[in-house]
């Protein structure tokens, strides 16, 4: 008998190599490489359109595309305007963190409107039944597949034809066409990708659930990105109840925007105006904080950065970011000693953002920076402002996009200073908010007593 030839596929990218390696030449992750059996290619693609043929666009019918509302208006702001038919959605996130829960509220909410169907590979009907009791959902008009093989759900969704389905989750399913085991990179990719073509052919609108592994035991959601419309994914500090839910790619509407929601006793509660949320509540004000205004899509959101820094006992000093990252801290404790001469070589600094939101964009530099100082010098800054900026290498203080949206917001939940870049200045003063707009890091830290 023939050997069997193996592969090695990476549990986060897919990639594949023939030796084992300790880190994933295609995506640089480590240890995410396992043992597979190499699947025989198996011609089963047809391509997307009927014709074949070469059509001229401008004869292309061009619909608007039809939207199902899910009836939580946070999913559908992070959806773009809610589901679109045909499309086909990844809602990635960690175990616990709330996937089924959400999803199973939006199906309760849309079978008024839509007819759906939830499919459980993970839970028996009768845990589905137990969740939705314990969140009082209606769900008259849900009905529950609970099935893991490919071939028969496909059948399900043929027979039922609904406007929409979950899928939770896709590394339960497996096919058997394949030899290898459910969770495994091929039968997820090859799951997924039966699931989207039958999505475009029927046009139901399916939402697969992913769950995020640290382990490599299953293949993580990021192999399927590039096959779906849409890739949501969910943060969260699992010790707070509060729950982002964040678009990382949206071929139907705008990505980085951000559904906000609390974790309870029913289930997941939107929250509407989260602009508030990560700011922590101190009597007065404290040493090595500061309050930033964030851009997440159209909405502003204050986020209180918080720094610590004390005197290293090493010759190493640590530099430690949660939230935020973790390289650019070098850089701006540099542009800090040599262009405002507050040297920290000699201490250890920690940098937090408050409530387990993760910033990525370079807005929040002049903040991390004067929270930094107002911990070295142990001072506070002044009560009630708020800092935004981006800092660069000659440390000048570089704009933010939508500045005026984000000082309204400030001034709306009674901030009543801001330090901004001299290139967001308003033309007209806002009301309630005195600005202090510079154009260097040094005038920053010179204004930020006051
Ligand atoms: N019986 C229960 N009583 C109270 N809370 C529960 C119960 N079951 C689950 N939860 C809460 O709901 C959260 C989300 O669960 P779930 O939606 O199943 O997450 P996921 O599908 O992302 O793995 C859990 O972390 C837990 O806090
Ligand atoms: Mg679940
Ligand atoms: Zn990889």
């Amino acid at each position: 008998m023939a050997k069997q030839k193996s592969v090695y596929a990476c549990t986060e990218c897919g990639g594949q190599t023939l030796k084992w390696q300790g880190q994933c030449p295609h995506c640089q992750s480590w240890n995410t490489l396992i043992e597979t059996v190499a699947e025989k290619q198996i011609s089963r693609f047809s391509p997307v359109s009927e014709t074949g043929l070469v059509q001229n666009l401008s004869e292309v019918e061009a619909q608007e595309e039809t939207r199902y509302a899910t009836g939580i208006s946070e999913l559908d702001r992070v959806l773009g305007g809610g589901l679109v038919r045909g499309g086909v959605v990844l809602l990635g996130g960690d175990p616990g963190i709330g996937k089924s829960t959400l999803l199973l509220q939006a199906l309760s909410h849309m079978s008024g409107f839509q007819k759906v169907l939830y499919i459980s590979g993970e839970e028996s009907a009768q845990q589905v039944a137990l969740r939705a009791k314990r969140l009082t959902l209606s769900v008259q008009a849900v009905p529950l597949f609970a099935e893991i093989q490919l071939e028969k759900i496909q059948a399900a969704l043929s027979e039922h034809k609904p406007c929409v389905a979950v899928i939770d989750s896709i590394q339960t399913i497996y096919s058997e066409a394949l030899q290898s085991a459910p969770g495994s990179v091929a039968q997820v990719r090859e799951c997924a990708a039966q699931l989207t073509r039958l999505a475009k052919a029927s046009g139901t609108a399916i939402i697969l659930v992913g769950h995020v592994t640290k382990e490599g035991a299953l293949a993580g959601p990021r192999v399927l990105e590039h096959m779906v419309d849409t890739v949501l994914y969910f943060e969260g500090d699992m010790h707070s109840s509060f729950r982002l839910v964040r678009a990382f790619k949206n071929r139907f509407g705008a990505v980085n925007e951000l559904g906000v929601f609390a974790m309870g006793e029913k289930g997941l509660r939107e929250v509407r105006n989260p602009s508030a949320l990560f700011l922590s509540h101190h009597d007065g004000q404290v040493a090595g904080s500061c309050v930033m205004v964030t851009q997440e899509g159209t909405r502003p959101l204050l986020v209180e950065i918080q720094a610590l820094v004390d005197e290293a006992r090493s010759p190493h000093p640590r530099r430690l970011c949660v939230g935020l990252e973790q390289n650019r801290l070098a850089m701006l404790l540099a542009v800090l000693h040599r262009h405002a001469g507050v040297p920290c070589f000699d201490q250890d600094v920690f940098v937090n953002a408050v409530g387990g939101v993760k910033i990525t964009e370079p807005g929040a530099d002049l903040a991390i920076l004067l929270a930094i100082v107002s911990s070295l010098k142990n001072k506070p800054l002044i009560e009630k402002m708020v800092v935004i900026g981006e800092i660069g290498l000659a440390g000048e203080v570089r704009p933010v996009q939508r500045g005026q949206e984000r000082l309204k917001e400030a001034a709306k939940l009674g901030f009543t200073r801001a330090i901004i870049p001299l290139a967001n200045k308003p033309k007209q003063a806002i009301s309630g908010i005195e600005i202090t707009a510079v154009g260097r890091i040094s005038e920053a830290v010179a204004h930020m007593y006051g």
